[in-house]
């Protein structure tokens, strides 16, 4: 990890096998950014227990979870690679911020809200502090820029509050992070229902594309996908949500702008476009599933990966998490 290079910091919850939405949206842009910074990619299993989890699924997720984001491009050698809850930093850190953000602030989020509709039987305190969790995370490693999908947007302009509200109690201690949302796939819509974003917790199988499906079952899904009998391909997300969010993953995977892809298909059906999508979603995952399998089998490998990326992770934690202890006041450690 070099010195001068500005440092970037996400993660992904393994509760599952990560949609198209996940790649578009977040994981994509990852790929894009290890060049230019020291990048650490978390898997977070301690977001995750917010809500109930099967322990045997919620390690083979996590682990499956890592081997993706080598798949889709993380080079595990440039870039900090690691479990949420084998680098104790956060849960440290995570409290001490939950004592400085306020119950107002944590009743105003969305996906509280949303989830706690969703779970009304397991409406626990940690999914009420999860954005304090989750600005830990962030703060923990002096982090520049934080790439997500827009649903994260609010958690992200709270963890800036919380940085700035405790570096005017303790003086300059964090640095405040920045949002990185791509332009375009930060919101890609679910195939069944697009006015909701896609989710892996979908119940309707052909509302989500999955990076694990297979080409049938892609060019299957996208075939049923909703949309309207405007009969015209145009990017408009009040009249034509269907149709607006296969242009945005068209888009996105192609790089082509949505006036290019609107006259590319001026006076096409819906039939022929949905086939285009499908085409073009089934060549880029194509080698990230190939790459996923080759990884599956090599498992010296993966293990070796997760044991020298939490060390450095740890490495780096400790150090931020000591001088924050020393602002508030915690005794030093006598060695
Ligand atoms: P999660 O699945 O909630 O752990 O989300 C992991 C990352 O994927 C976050 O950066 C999200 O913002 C992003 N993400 C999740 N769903 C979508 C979606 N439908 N469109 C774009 N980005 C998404
Ligand atoms: N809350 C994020 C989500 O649901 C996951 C997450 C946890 C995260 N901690 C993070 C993302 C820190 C970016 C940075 O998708």
């Amino acid at each position: 990890m070099e010195q001068n290079k500005k440092t970037i910091f996400s993660g992904m919850q393994p509760t599952g096998a990560i949609t198209l939405g996940n790649y578009l949206g977040a994981l994509k842009n990852w790929t894009t950014l290890q060049e230019e910074y020291n990048c650490l990619y978390c898997i977070v299993d301690m977001h995750a227990i917010t809500v109930r989890q099967n322990p045997a699924e919620l390690r083979k997720n996590a682990r499956n979870l890592l081997i993706q984001y080598i798949a889709a491009g993380l080079d595990p050698t440039k870039n900090i690679i690691y479990y949420q809850s084998q680098v104790s930093g956060h849960a440290e850190l995570g409290w001490i911020l939950n004592c400085f953000t306020y119950m107002g602030e944590l009743n105003r989020m969305t996906q509280f809200k949303d989830k706690s509709k969703k779970h009304a039987d397991n409406i626990n305190a940690g999914l009420y502090t999860y954005p304090a969790l989750m600005a830990a995370d962030i703060l923990l490693f002096n982090t520049d820029l934080v790439p997500v999908g827009h649903d994260q947007k609010q958690h992200l302009e709270l963890t800036r509050d919380i940085a700035m509200r405790f570096n005017t109690i303790y003086g300059d201690t964090f640095t405040i992070p920045d949002p990185y949302i791509g332009k375009v796939g930060a919101k890609i819509m679910d195939l069944q229902e697009p006015t909701n974003k896609m989710s892996k917790s979908a119940e309707d199988k052909n509302a989500t594309i999955l990076l694990t499906d297979k080409p049938d079952e892609i060019l299957k899904k996208f075939k049923r996908a909703v949309t309207d009998n405007f009969a015209n391909i145009k990017y408009d997300v009040e009249n034509q949500p269907g149709i607006s969010n296969l242009i945005s993953i068209y888009s996105a995977i192609t790089n082509k702008t949505y006036d290019e892809i609107e006259n590319e298909f001026a006076g096409k059906g819906y039939g022929d476009f949905k086939v285009e999508v499908a085409q073009a979603v089934i060549e880029t995952l194509k080698p990230i599933q190939q790459k996923y399998d080759e990884l599956q089998k090599d498992k010296a490998y993966i293990d070796n990966i997760i044991k020298e990326n939490t060390e450095k992770a740890n490495y780096k934690a400790q150090k931020i998490l000591r001088k924050v202890q020393k602002k508030i006041g915690f005794p030093p450690i006598i060695r």
